[in-house]
């Protein structure tokens, strides 16, 4: 019990907001864009070339086969100091759970409205179920997207009453598919550790009992696509976030040298990328890499997120197997208060994080 309060005043509160899905099929060509969905911000920081661009390809057969290995976390190495984020191929998540999750996330999310109301969010402190987070004040501007958001990890701290019941597999390929990406992020961890100079088992310890959560993104598609934002510029408050393309909607942009740019993903490769607390631990080595998400006139996008988070109880600072001689680059600060200074406001960049830069 203690834990699940620690984890309840680490999240806070969004306020209820409409259903984005339902406003667009609502709105047509003689209709616009409601004011609170209008986004001056996206015609000032435009795409840089509507080019899609490759992230670098990590092939997880490699990574761990002693071959190819070495040669593999170089590559890795270098995808997370360069960019931030890469594309993790040949992962060995099973094909039949991966199709089968994709099936079920789009038929939840072409439920009737009331149906998909069952599991909205409950004001419990946990910000989990079906709605939008981040919503602090009414005059607040909002995200072209509506999402799921449930705790899958640990198992204790799961609340059953978010995580649908139809369609009647979705929950058990959601526990599967919870235990699949853990042990990836424990084994990307592994090579992540040794990349920046450190025991395996820090990491290790750090990342025990694999606190993680899944949303599961839905951005409807807008006559206005350039008035809208579906999701805001933010790098993730977490160790490591993996998201999934689940109709191969692209739309996800990332901050690179300043510019957005958009990029392609490869079909049922996860988009893997560094959140924040991996740019404190490795002082800066690594940096969580801003994104957002654009929206088309055409297709819905829909998208599955998991962040996967460090123990409840750790203090964030950089390692000092990092540092060795130097210095450190940002401050120390709780992971709990990190988390309540993130989801406290809304989504900006990477302001949470900047305050700690020394
Ligand atoms: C997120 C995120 C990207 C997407 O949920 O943090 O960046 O494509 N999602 O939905
Ligand atoms: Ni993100």
């Amino acid at each position: 019990m203690a834990t699940q309060e620690m984890h309840s005043q680490c999240v806070g509160y969004s306020l209820p907001v409409p259903n984005v899905q339902a406003l667009a099929t609502s709105i047509n060509k003689s209709s616009l864009v409601p004011e609170r969905y209008v986004r001056p911000e996206a015609k000032v920081e435009p795409v840089a070339s509507t080019d899609d661009i490759e992230l670098p390809i990590i092939d997880m057969a490699k990574l761990i086969d002693q071959e190819f290995s070495n040669e593999e976390a170089s590559k890795l190495h270098l995808a997370c100091q360069e960019w931030g984020f890469f594309q993790l191929v040949n992962h060995g998540v099973p094909e039949d759970l991966m199709e089968g999750l994709k099936v079920d996330i789009t038929e939840f999310f072409s439920k009737p409205l009331e149906e998909k109301m069952a599991y909205k969010q409950d004001n419990d402190g946990t910000i989990q179920g079906y709605g939008q987070v981040f919503v602090l004040s009414e005059e607040q501007k909002l995200d072209w997207c509506d999402m799921l958001y449930i705790m899958t990890r640990p198992v204790a701290l799961r609340n059953m009453k978010y995580w649908p019941t139809s369609p009647p597999t979705f929950r058990d390929n959601i526990d599967r598919f919870s235990l699949e990406l853990t042990k990836l992020a424990s084994c990307l961890w592994n090579y992540i550790a040794k990349n920046v100079g450190v025991a395996p088992e820090v990491f290790a310890q750090l990342f025990k009992d694999h606190p993680q959560v899944i949303r599961f993104n839905y951005y409807p598609p807008c006559l206005e696509p350039d008035k809208v934002v579906g999701h805001s510029p933010h790098s993730d408050a977490t160790g490591i976030s993996f998201v999934l393309h689940v109709n191969d909607v692209q739309g996800l942009q990332i901050r690179k040298d300043g510019e957005w740019i958009n990029i392609k993903a490869l079909p049922n490769a996860f988009v893997v990328n560094l959140g924040d607390i991996t740019e404190i631990l490795s002082n800066g080595i690594y940096k969580s890499v801003e994104h957002r998400v654009m929206t088309n006139t055409e297709n819905a996008r829909i998208s599955l997120a998991s962040f996967q988070s460090p123990d409840n109880s750790i203090m964030l600072r950089p390692l000092p197997e990092v540092i060795g001689d130097g210095k450190p680059n940002y401050g120390s600060i709780s992971y709990q208060e990190f988390m309540k200074a993130f989801f406290d406001k809304q989504l900006d960049g990477k302001s949470v994080v900047d305050t700690l830069k020394l």
